[in-house]
């Protein structure tokens, strides 16, 4: 079967992620979490005091940093490694958090890491999450989703995967990070998060993560039916 990409885009804590993982192992696909390359990119610039404004400081951090992903057998995750360190962990805390929409807004670094995205799915036989998939990484892809969700459980859902991590957040403060990423995300100038024209979209605050599932791997098993039997190609 010829293999597609799988664009999955939509705000913060919608569960993109956790839909995405469960979708490529389905599908025998690669996961690719660009959020995570955005993390670590944040969490290089806090580490080594990164002014974001300076676009000759910007350029040569980004000439820096080397992004790869491992997958962990004991864990069956596939974990972010930043300059061969395992940063899995901490890309994920509050403070890259509140670090990674300001640093994800700067052009140079966003034309860095869709070069590599696109590289990295050359071969197609992707899922790949973030904002801007499905309008400005890749506008061809066969299936686009665009998931959304209620601000309280997409907060409460972000407090569980924390606690899971050993961290404990107010409810509080995890709602003001995600509705400030929002902003961010929707009013920046270069890609801001937006729902592809010919995307699908999916409210998940009433469903559980077997269901959206389901439902997107029905619509990528309709995607590859259509593209195994596109007229031109037989
Ligand atoms: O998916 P996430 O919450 O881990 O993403 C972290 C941040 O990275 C998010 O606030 C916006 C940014 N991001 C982006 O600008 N474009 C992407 N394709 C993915 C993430």
């Amino acid at each position: 079967m010829k293999k597609i990409i799988v664009a999955i885009d939509g705000y913060s804590a919608c569960g993109k992620s956790t839909t995405a993982k469960i979708l490529a192992a389905r599908l025998a696909y690669v996961y690719i979490d660009t959020g995570a390359m955005y993390r670590a990119v944040a969490l290089y610039f806090i580490q080594h005091y990164i002014n974001s404004t300076n676009p000759k400081a910007v350029a040569e951090a980004l000439n820096q940093i080397q992004i790869s992903f491992v997958h962990n057998n004991k864990t069956d995750v596939c974990e972010t490694y930043l300059n061969g360190l395992n940063v899995e962990a901490e890309i994920r805390k509050m403070y890259v958090s509140e670090k990674v929409s300001e640093v994800s807004a700067i052009p140079a670094v966003r034309k860095h890491l869709v070069d590599l995205q696109q590289k990295l799915a050359r071969k197609r036989g992707v899922v790949m999450d973030g904002r801007d998939i499905g309008t400005h990484v890749f506008p061809d892809a066969e299936l686009k989703i665009f998931m959304v969700a209620d601000m309280n459980v997409r907060a409460f859902r972000r407090q569980q995967e924390l606690f899971e991590r050993k961290q404990i957040v107010d409810l509080e403060d995890i709602i003001a990070n995600i509705q400030s990423r929002d902003l961010m995300d929707t009013t920046r100038e270069e890609s801001p998060l937006r729902k592809a024209a010919d995307a699908y979209e999916i409210d998940t605050t009433y469903i559980t993560v077997e269901e959206q599932v389901d439902c997107i791997m029905n619509l990528a098993i309709g995607k590859m039916i259509e593209k195994e039997y596109r007229l031109e190609d037989i």
